[in-house]
């Protein structure tokens, strides 16, 4: 059984039962991984386009793992590189990446929605690897995957999202994702970084950091992000990391096996102490790893489909 869905562009319209199957199909994909030969024939004769228009180490590199892990063509594009620069408009360039033959476009960009307008243009699959404050919904895919590795199940685990809620783009899929998944989610950070009516989201806010961390099963750090920072939204970074910075003193706060997880990438010592982010409770690693698997289900569901079982013998 594949997704009954052409394309991936949010965590927001998935259903429960979506999601349970994509986190099923990455764990048999997760058994690849670990091999010594990291290829089966799942995808032969596919084609999968990465399609960047911003920065990336994590996605770009695990869709392109992901695809070749399962012998799909896999094409990276670099807008810097490409005829974006001439001025091409995004829809000609996806029309033509598809008209070449793409089967999937892997599409991050700085403008929320790009990803559903080429959806409507392309007859090949689209999946959003983040787009503007909007969603990144494989990475709270990810998130959910490694949290139900670790903790067994997701339901009631209180999760604290803590930093920067109002530009991101991962803490905005991982809160549709968490409580559809029926986790308590409480949003952390100071006012100016909350978005207003986040609540209406099913989530609790929390100013206080100390608050928000006690009793927790799961800490998701973010990232704070310079790049989108407007001035004025918190003093300083020295400011910021004094009183929202995830120290170890902080983390013994939540439950004592709780994890710590972030998406990356850190500043270290601004968001997340370096003896945090490198101690035992971290699944930082795990989470990069467990991104290549739960993108690998998604290629499949999407491109390939039938039973993942099969898919990886
Ligand atoms: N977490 C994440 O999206 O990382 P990259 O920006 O490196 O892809």
């Amino acid at each position: 059984m594949g997704l009954n869905r052409k394309d991936l562009l949010g965590v927001k319209d998935l259903t429960v039962d979506e999601i349970r199957l994509i986190l099923e199909t990455a764990g048999p994909m997760k058994d690849i991984i670990g091999r010594q030969i990291k290829k089966v024939p799942t995808l032969r004769g596919k084609t999968v386009i990465n399609l960047f228009y911003e920065p990336s180490t994590r996605t770009r590199t695990s869709f392109e793992l992901a695809g070749k892990y399962m012998s799909a063509d896999t094409i990276n594009i670099s807008t810097s590189t490409s005829s974006v620069v001439k001025g091409e408009t995004l829809k000609d360039t996806a029309k033509t990446l598809e008209v070449m033959g793409a089967d999937v476009v892997v599409i991050r960009h700085a403008a929320a929605g790009a990803p559903h307008i080429l959806s409507k243009h392309l007859s090949a699959a689209v999946i959003n690897a983040g787009d503007g404050f909007h969603e990144h919904p494989t990475q709270a895919l990810l998130d959910m995957f490694t949290i139900k590795e670790k903790k067994g199940s997701i339901s009631g685990l209180k999760v604290a999202i803590v930093g920067d809620i109002l530009h991101s783009r991962v803490a905005r899929s991982n809160i549709w994702g968490l409580t559809k998944m029926g986790a308590e989610v409480r949003v952390v950070g100071p006012s100016t970084l909350i978005p207003p009516e986040v609540e209406k989201l099913g989530v609790t806010t929390f100013t206080s950091l100390e608050e928000g961390l006690r009793d927790t099963d799961v800490i998701m750090v973010l990232r704070i992000q310079l790049e989108r920072q407007q001035k004025g939204l918190f003093p300083t970074i020295r400011e910021y990391a004094r009183h929202y910075g995830v120290t170890a003193e902080r983390v013994r706060l939540a439950r004592p096996d709780a994890l710590v997880m972030h998406p990356g990438p850190i500043n270290r010592g601004v968001e997340i102490a370096p003896e945090v982010a490198d101690g035992i409770q971290a699944v930082i690693n795990e989470q990069v790893t467990n991104g290549v698997a739960v993108r690998m289900a998604l290629l499949y569901l999407l491109a390939g489909g039938g039973n993942p079982h099969e898919a990886i013998s």
